[in-house]
């Protein structure tokens, strides 16, 4: 398939800024209404007030819109096709979801109305937290915090409360994690005041028992873990691993990004964690990422539900309330009832689905892993590190390494050069244990010939980088912008992010 993005030479907005355009129209108030109506004051402290109006560029409506659409053709989404973004579980997202939330019945709320008058909407966060605590393995949750990131902070310092409250904190210092894990989880240990200690994964890409036993001590506070592993891979030994942290008085945190893999088949609570966050913008619908705001609810065993952050909800048989009586809880992690929208379209997801849905879920997930697997590890300069030919779960890492010792065609190349054939990039360069490598979740929602699609254009670009290095290293080509520094991304202070800052850089 011949593929060409869109290329606008777009304008900023406030570079198409005309003095006096307007993109909006109020009824007229007549004179007699005018005086009528109160004169507008405001309680803002003085010095808080602007001296000038805020200078925001002056368009009509659809010259903002065709702005939008504009960037909009430039972009990828996954709307348009495979979103293979490794351990980001990049799914379609029915928009029957989006249907919902713009229901007024929802959109009309108004987080102060008293929970009298919100008893629709608590029922369906309770069911909500009842069906996470059922799908997961759990006694309660919490629907509070905005993003797996913030769900794993929470959990970290449901550890540190826990053992805070059981006067250990003083000595139990250490997180342990695997050396496969996701950077946001040695993040949110160190953010929580712990220090974190590394176990190496053995040559099967699982927790290597032995390093693990000689890493607990009366030091532990808790393993946070991802199962199946950011290789792809079921730990095998779940429960001796469980056995080993909780022996040791530890508590086992499991990072719910896999979750996909899993659905209706077995549940992190009977695998022996206590503690779990959901990202329920991969899992259960909602573009993850920059495409959307997250939700990630934290979800503990019965012992735990102490610490869990508020407010819970409750329901005690004739109304829904917001429990905020529990004084050993590490507080709010969000304002309100946490990211109301994207609970809502969980919920949604999950009520359609239904529990022969779910299972069907993690079915296809995983075929689809694996024949992306089967087809690609036969390409010339591609290997399956750790323990090759065992079955991957939801995702599967290969690694470019040989290609890059042949051809000097790197990881990052073949990611370039899948964008110019009108696919997104797979995660590349994570995990850190595999060399040259490249992440690919195919999730469940793409058939067989989208797949097939991502195949050739993985093949040809593999041939491509034994007959001619220079067209791959210079990909992409036929995209809105062509490769973009990367050095200079990940600085973002040498760059002007906002129009303010573009026009100081101009003076
Ligand atoms: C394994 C894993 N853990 C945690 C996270 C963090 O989730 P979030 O991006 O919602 O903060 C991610 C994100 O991709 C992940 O892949």
């Amino acid at each position: 398939m011949k593929f060409q993005q869109a290329k606008w030479d777009e304008a900023l907005l406030f570079e198409r800024s005309r003095a006096g355009a307007i993109g909006y129209s109020f009824p007229a108030v007549s004179k007699a209404v005018q005086q009528a109506l109160p004169k507008p004051t405001s309680t803002l402290p003085k010095d808080l007030r602007r001296s000038t109006p805020p200078s925001l560029p002056e368009l009509s409506e659809p010259e903002v819109m065709q702005h939008f659409v504009r960037l909009s053709q430039m972009n990828y989404c996954v709307d348009l096709g495979l979103y293979p973004l490794g351990s980001c579980t990049m799914k379609f997202n029915p928009p029957m979801n989006e249907e919902v939330i713009k229901n007024p019945q929802f959109s009309l709320l108004h987080p102060h109305q008293d929970c009298s008058t919100l008893q629709g909407i608590l029922q369906i966060f309770y069911e909500l937290q009842q069906w996470l605590s059922e799908i997961t393995g759990m006694d309660d949750f919490s629907l509070q915090p905005a993003a797996g990131a913030q769900g794993e902070l929470a959990g970290v310092l449901i550890i540190r409360a826990y053992h805070a409250d059981h006067g250990n904190l003083e000595s139990r210092r250490e997180i342990i994690i695997p050396d496969s894990a996701h950077g946001t989880n040695p993040a949110s240990a160190a953010m929580a005041g712990f220090d974190v200690v590394v176990v190496p994964s053995n040559e099967q890409g699982q927790v290597d028992l032995k390093a693990l036993e000689s890493a607990v001590s009366e030091k532990t506070a808790g393993l946070m873990l991802t199962n199946p592993n950011t290789l792809g891979l079921f730990e095998q030994k779940i429960e001796k691993i469980a056995e080993i942290v909780h022996k040791a008085g530890g508590l086992l945190y499991y990072d719910g990004a896999n979750l996909n893999a899993n659905l209706g088949r077995v549940r992190p609570g009977d695998m022996g964690f206590d503690i779990i966050h959901t990202n329920l913008h991969k899992t259960f619908a909602t573009p993850h990422g920059g495409g959307g705001p997250g939700a990630g609810p934290v979800g503990v065993k019965a012992s735990l539900a102490p610490y869990l952050p508020i407010p819970v909800i409750v329901f005690d048989g004739e109304n829904y309330s917001l429990d905020i009586e529990r004084p050993k809880s590490i507080g709010r992690t969000h304002g309100f009832l946490g990211n109301a929208a994207v609970l809502l379209k969980a919920y949604a997801y999950i009520m359609r689905m239904g529990w022969q849905g779910l299972h069907a879920v993690s079915d296809h997930a995983v075929l689809n892993a694996n024949y992306i697997m089967k087809k690609i590890q036969g390409f010339k300069g591609f290997s399956v590190p750790y323990a090759s030919g065992v079955w991957r779960k939801h995702e599967v890492v290969f690694s470019a390494k040989q290609l890059e010792q042949d051809t000097g065609v790197n990881a990052r190349d073949v990611a370039k050069a899948l964008l110019d054939r009108g696919l997104h990039a797979p995660t590349f360069y994570f995990p850190s244990i595999v060399e040259e490598a490249l992440m690919i979740e195919p999730t469940e929602t793409f058939g067989k010939a989208e797949l097939d699609r991502f195949i050739d254009a993985f093949r040809e670009i593999a041939e491509q980088a034994y007959t001619n290095v220079d067209i791959v290293c210079k990909t992409p080509q036929n995209t809105a912008i062509d490769r973009l520094d990367e050095v200079k991304a990940a600085h973002p202070r040498t760059m002007a992010l906002t129009w303010r800052m573009f026009q100081q850089s101009q003076k």
